[in-house]
């Protein structure tokens, strides 16, 4: 069984990240119903599918699951949410200087959780104007030292220049400062962008509100794309933005690799994330295969 569940601190079930509920519904129709969203929170299943109110919650990616999976599943959750603090902070003891930063992003996630579903009209609109869906906005982080390990093998070191497509509240950003490169994130999610704006600026790093289809990508070296939960027509709005970069940009992806003639695979390998075990490609944008350090598992 395939599960998307990042195990999320406990947060006062009203608090919604950015202010007001969609369509005047009541503010937490997440009862207990036998669905589950990303975080573990029921998904309410009567809702009217074309209402503000139902952000496509209850489409294919709610998954049944009985009392016993759903604490099999928040145990396994909350063992790597520990384990990745631990290794974070193990991380960090090397570079004390992105351990203030890291404890405010921290911080944040403790005030208000990315986990939840995101609820308001900015996060509804931003969706539309993309063309997406509140779905694509499924959140999950990458743990610092996995970040570091296949950014590292990915070829990102100092004076590399790293853009995070769909950066959350900038985790990844945090592991390409850890090695020295420049850090920018694009997130669609204003909420996010917010919640970790000042510790992201402390960090070195630049976290900015767009779509990351529309972003300029002229200089970027290496791109990261989280893009699990996104949908086909998006990682296609995605793939035609990127075959515009300089040859030999390298994209790092998760799950599955960017496709294209253009692309040529440099390594996979197996990593950590707030969910469990992932694969991540690494490809290279270039008319003759990958240039300089080729690696593989
Ligand atoms: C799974 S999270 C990844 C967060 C971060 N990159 C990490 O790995 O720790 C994916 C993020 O992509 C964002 N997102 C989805 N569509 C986007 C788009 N078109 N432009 C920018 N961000 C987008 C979501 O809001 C979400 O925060």
């Amino acid at each position: 069984m395939r599960v998307f569940f990042p195990w999320s601190p406990p947060v006062r079930r009203n608090s919604l990240a950015e202010g007001a509920d969609i369509g005047g519904r009541p503010r937490d129709p997440f009862e207990s119903r036998g669905l589950l969203s990303h975080d573990g929170a029921a998904v309410p299943t009567d809702i009217d599918p074309s209402s503000a109110a139902s952000p496509d919650l209850h489409d294919e990616d709610a998954i049944r699951l009985s009392p016993l999976e759903r604490l099999v599943v928040s145990l396994v959750a909350f063992f790597i949410s520990v384990f990745g603090r631990v290794t974070d902070l193990a991380l960090l003891l090397l570079r004390p200087s992105l351990l203030r930063p890291y404890l405010a992003v921290w911080a944040a996630e403790i005030r208000a959780s990315p986990y939840r579903w995101p609820r308001s009209f900015e996060a509804l609109r931003a969706t539309k104007q993309a063309g997406q869906t509140i779905r694509e906005l499924m959140y999950g982080e990458v743990l610092l030292a996995s970040a570091v390990f296949v950014f590292w093998r990915a070829g990102v070191r100092r004076g590399s220049r790293f853009v995070d497509l769909g950066a959350g509240r900038g985790r990844a950003l945090l592991a390409a400062r850890w090695l020295g490169a420049e850090a920018r994130g694009v997130e669609l999610l204003r909420a996010h962008v917010r919640a970790v704006e000042g510790a992201m600026v402390r960090a070195g790093a630049r976290l900015e509100v767009g779509d990351a289809a529309e972003a300029d990508l002229s200089e970027a070296t290496h791109l990261f794309l989280n893009w699990c939960a996104w949908r086909s027509e998006t990682k296609l709005r995605m793939r035609e933005r990127i075959e515009r970069c300089r040859p030999g940009t390298r994209v790092v992806a998760v799950t599955r690799p960017i496709e294209g003639s253009q692309f040529f695979r440099v390594s996979a390998w197996p990593v950590l994330f707030s969910w469990g075990f992932e694969a991540v490609h690494v490809s290279e944008l270039g008319a003759e295969g990958p240039t300089g350090e080729a690696d593989s598992p």
